[in-house]
């Protein structure tokens, strides 16, 4: 580096002096690393740039001539250099291509950075060069042939200098900021083939010389302030293939000399202010694959020689005043894949061409949609844009548009359009945008739309639509927005809507619809606007979610609604059961209970049910589980046999009267609960609660005790897909040492996971609440570390995280092992959050690993060792991790460490031991709780060598190294 700085110094102070000597050093290398200097590679892409090099011709990114040896390309594209221009390129006297396209440099431009005596082609697009260029820049460029500044943060006047470089013949300094009026000498470069500046802030006219331009090939002034007339010359510019004007402010009409440019494929001039008529000419222009006239003044009907235009792809007449009607006689190309005539006054019925694009007559109306589509099909393959609204078009949509098998976009809406909504509108599978608002559209909505599976926008509002809104609309699964309303709509809201996660704006207002909303809305997590005011609906709102702040008019005008938001009581409801079917795609008897079957009955009809009662808050919702291919058994006749969820924080109050959507899944195969379990679960066998929710226990039928959670946290839980892969995922592990997940029970609004039931009770409960009256002996204490620490082994070598390991966490089974439970709940939640993590996991006081307070730390797996080593202090030495004394509060390792440091470790272990215990084990393990307590996370050691010392401090006789 010092030879480097020597080599700077040198270069820049006394550079003749370099040249004369004789020669030390080839100047190119002198200015490559002279300008490797002055930026910064951080992806180290120029690491084959060394100065002691003699040459730099093999160096990555250039180019040398192979007689002399000096460089004359330079190609850096995407190498991510940052930084500013030094003067090292102006050394490179031969370089005659340069190429520093899309990195990161930024500063000014001036002839003390870059200059152009031997460049032909420079390409500086793509960086963040700013600033003016000054009026000198391009002195001495007459070789110069392509130079692009595109996409840089450019501003000022483009320098005269410009015109001086003669040999010009692409310029591109699009999308800076360039302002002011052209270079006076612009269209005097008449070797220019192509000529982009558009997208800076350009102003003034186009002089008329532009006449002289006969390279010209392709011209884009699009987004600029440009004013004035289009000149007659560009008629001249034969070899125009591409005209791109749009958005300025050009006026006045397009020149008719235009119609000479017969190799032109694009011209667009849209959102200016040309006016007169859509220029009949242009129908002759026949290579043109591009018209955009949208958003001018132009007036009168749409040319029949458009007819002619048999290339077309895009034709967009939007925002202009255009009148008349669509000729039959027009047949546009078969290639067209975008047509927009949206915003003008056209009127008559659609002709048949849009929907049999390609053929020349009207088919006869006997021959299937299916020969239909094969003589038609192929013309229409490309239409993926097709937008008439806006207009006074009228008569009926055609069922043929079902063969527009590409169309993306089709948007008719505010036009004047009767009849039914066509069935055949569901074949349209690539259907994104779908807007048949404001006509006088009647009939109902077809079943069909499900079939639209790309939808994101269904736009039906304002038109004379009667029926249901189809459950079939659950099946779109991709849809944002649904608009139905200010329709004659009846029937209730399908409770199908639940299921499309993507909604953010629904609006059924102002129609006819009745019934109680469906509860599962309340899951819809992105909801940002659901309007169903002024129509019939009755009963309470769904609770939680979007439904707590929806704004009351939303759902006012609707005499039957109750709840807060609409400021009435809801009347008192007596409790019915959910039918929750297990296996309902299988069996065809059990879903389709009548649900006019009364409460009792169904509690008859159900072969099984697990009921889970608890303390009910205000009213009780009650949930049944019912099993199928069972006989029903009449002594399951019991009314309280119902289970019921106490009013807890998640559920609503008010019965759910859907009977459906609940899921059950057993891992083992079987649900056991079709085998005829029949048990009870009521307040008095909750097991104990958590950050995750209460824990149940039950006995299925064939003996066999489990455990059930139920999760309270489901409004934070994902969706029920990510839900059952977390669920399936920690389902999969098994260890001896964990507490096994053997299956689950999802509806959007309940969760409840069904564990294998440990008979023990908890670590907590033995050691800090006497249970049995028995001391556990030091070889318990040692096992229960140790299998714990297996379990935390085993579950991370699984890539899991425990996140809330605490000794109430840990089982005990009835021969004394220790079984961890509720691991990796944390992935339930939708996002791995601080926030979440910590608050749920709150209740575990003192055994927090420090970084959860500290946002720049990233939680890992060390988060379960240094809950693991709290544990381990809190099993040897029979403490609660921290213990609130008359005025004190005591931190167990701290107490630990001081006393550890002290000398006198002993005089912490259990005294309930009464020193029945060795002490070659009992002081290493305190060690190890301690190094597991590191505040530092990666001081702590991993479970896998936890493990191995807790072994070797078990068989000292294997080598006792590490802690002594
Ligand atoms: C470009 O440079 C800026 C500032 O030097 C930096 O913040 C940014 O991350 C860089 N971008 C890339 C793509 O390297
Ligand atoms: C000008 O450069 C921009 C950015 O690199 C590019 O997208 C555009 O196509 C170029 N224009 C022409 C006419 O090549
Ligand atoms: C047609 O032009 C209008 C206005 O310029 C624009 O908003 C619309 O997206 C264009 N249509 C298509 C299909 O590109
Ligand atoms: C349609 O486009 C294809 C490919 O772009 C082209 O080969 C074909 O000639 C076009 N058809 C017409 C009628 O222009």
């Amino acid at each position: 580096m010092k030879r480097l700085l020597g080599l700077f110094v040198l270069f820049v102070v006394v550079p003749v002096l370099v040249r004369s000597l004789n020669p030390p050093l080839n100047e190119d290398v002198l200015g490559l690393i002279v300008f490797k200097a002055d930026i910064e590679d951080p992806e180290g892409k120029l690491a084959s740039w060394n100065e002691d090099d003699d040459n730099p011709c093999n160096w990555v990114g250039l180019k040398c001539n192979p007689r002399s040896n000096r460089v004359v390309e330079l190609h850096l594209d995407g190498f991510a250099l940052n930084g500013r221009l030094g003067r090292g390129l102006l050394q490179l006297q031969f370089l005659r291509k340069l190429s520093l396209a899309n990195n990161n440099l930024t500063g000014n431009l001036s002839p003390n950075n870059a200059r152009f005596e031997n460049l032909r082609v420079v390409d500086l697009s793509g960086n963040g060069f700013h600033g003016m260029i000054p009026d000198d820049f391009f002195r001495q460029c007459g070789s110069l042939r392509v130079i692009s500044l595109a996409n840089n943060k450019i501003s000022g006047k483009i320098p005269e200098s410009l015109s001086s470089c003669s040999s010009l013949a692409a310029v591109n300094l699009s999308s800076n900021q360039f302002s002011g009026s052209l270079p006076s000498g612009i269209w005097s470069l008449t070797g220019l083939r192509s000529l982009d500046l558009s997208d800076n802030i350009l102003e003034g006219e186009i002089a008329p010389e532009v006449k002289g331009m006969n390279n010209l090939r392709a011209v884009n002034l699009g987004k600029n302030r440009f004013s004035g007339q289009i000149p007659d010359g560009i008629g001249s510019c034969l070899l125009l293939r591409s005209v791109d004007l749009s958005e300025n402010s050009f006026s006045g009409n397009v020149p008719a000399t235009m119609k000479k440019l017969s190799l032109c494929s694009t011209i667009n001039l849209r959102r200016n202010l040309f006016e007169g008529e859509v220029p009949e000419w242009i129908g002759g222009m026949e290579g043109l694959e591009i018209l955009d006239l949208s958003g001018n003044r132009f007036s009168g009907p749409i040319p029949s020689s458009f007819g002619n235009l048999q290339k077309l792809k895009v034709l967009n007449l939007s925002g202009n005043g255009l009148t008349g009607s669509l000729a039959e006689s027009i047949v546009p190309s078969q290639n067209l894949s975008a047509m927009d005539l949206g915003h003008g006054s056209l009127t008559g019925v659609l002709p048949a061409w849009i929907l049999k694009l390609g053929s020349q007559n009207v088919l006869p109306s006997d021959i299937k949609r299916s020969s239909l589509s094969t003589t038609v099909g192929k013309a229409l393959a490309n239409l993926q844009v097709l937008d008439l609204s806006h207009n006074a078009f009228s008569g009926e949509i055609s069922p043929d548009i079902g063969i527009l098998s590409s169309l993306q976009v089709l948007n008719l809406c505010k036009n004047s359009f009767v009849g039914a909504i066509p069935e055949s509108i569901g074949d349209l599978k690539a259907l994104v945008f779908l807007d048949l608002s404001e006509n006088q559209l009647n009939g109902s909505i077809p079943e069909t739309l499900g079939g639209d599976v790309s939808l994101k926008e269904l736009r039906l509002e304002k038109n004379l639509l009667e029926g249901a809104v189809p459950n079939s609309v659950g099946n779109c699964s991709s849809l944002v927005t649904l608009d139905v309303s200010e329709n004659r709509l009846t029937g209730s809201i399908p409770a199908e809507l639940s299921q499309l996660i993507n909604l953010q704006i629904v609006d059924l207002s102002t129609n006819n619809l009745s019934g109680a909303l469906p509860k599962q809305l309340a899951n819809l997590p992105n909801l940002l606007l659901f309007n169903i005011s002024h129509n019939n609906l009755q009963g309470e709102l769904p609770a939680g979610g979007f439904f707590n702040t929806i704004s009351p008019s939303s759902v006012a005008g609707n005499p039957s609604l109750c709840g807060s938001i609409v400021k009435r009581s809801c009347p008192g409801v007596l409790p019915k059961p959910i039918v929750l079917n297990p296996n309902s795609s299988s069996d065809a008897g059990s879903p389709s209970l009548p649900t006019t079957l009364g409460h009792k009955r169904i509690i008859l009809s159900i072969s099984a049910l697990i009921a889970i009662g608890a303390a009910a808050v205000i009213l009780v919702g009650v949930v049944a589980i019912t099993v199928i291919n069972l006989h029903v058994r009449s002594s399951a006749n019991r009314p309280e046999a119902a289970i019921t969820f106490s009013g807890g924080d998640d559920f609503s109050h008010s019965p759910t009267t859907d009977a459906n959507s609940g899921k059950l899944v057993m891992f083992s195969g079987e649900p056991d609960f079709s085998t005829g379990a029949h048990a009870l679960l009521n307040k008095d066998c909750e097991l104990g609660r958590g950050g995750f929710g209460a824990v149940y226990q039950t006995v299925l039928r064939d003996g066999h005790p489990v455990a059930i959670k139920k999760l309270t946290v489901s409004s934070l839980v994902k969706s029920q897909e990510e839900f059952e892969r977390e669920v399936k995922k920690l389902g999969k592990v098994r260890h001896q040492n964990l507490v096994a997940l053997e299956g689950y029970y999802w509806t959007p609004s309940l969760q409840l996971l069904i564990y294998e039931f440990v008979s023990g009770g908890s670590l907590y409960k033995q050691l800090h609440e006497g249970l049995g009256g028995n001391i556990l002996s030091w070889n318990e204490r040692f096992n229960i570390i140790l299998g714990t620490a297996k379990s935390l082994a085993h579950l991370h070598q699984m890539n899991i995280i425990h996140y809330n390991i605490k000794s109430s966490n840990v089982l005990i089974d009835s021969s004394g092992e220790p079984k961890v439970g509720d691991f990796g709940l944390a992935r339930l939640l939708p996002m791995l959050d601080r926030y979440v993590l910590s608050s749920k996991i709150q209740s575990a006081l003192g055994y927090m690993a420090p970084e959860f307070a500290c946002k720049t730390v990233k939680i890992t797996e060390k988060c379960d060792v240094y809950g693991f080593g709290v544990l381990v202090l809190e099993v040897v030495t029979g403490k609660r991790p921290v213990e609130y004394m008359e005025d004190d509060v005591v931190v167990l390792c701290d107490m630990v460490r001081r006393e550890l440091e002290e000398g006198q470790v002993e005089e912490c272990i259990d005294g309930r031991l009464q020193r029945n215990f060795p002490l070659e084990e009992a002081i290493p393990v305190v060690k190890l709780g301690l190094i597991c307590t590191s505040q530092v996370p990666s001081n702590r050691p991993d479970m896998a060598e936890v493990v191995n010392i807790l072994e070797l401090i078990r068989c000292p006789s294997e080598g006792q190294e590490e802690l002594g």
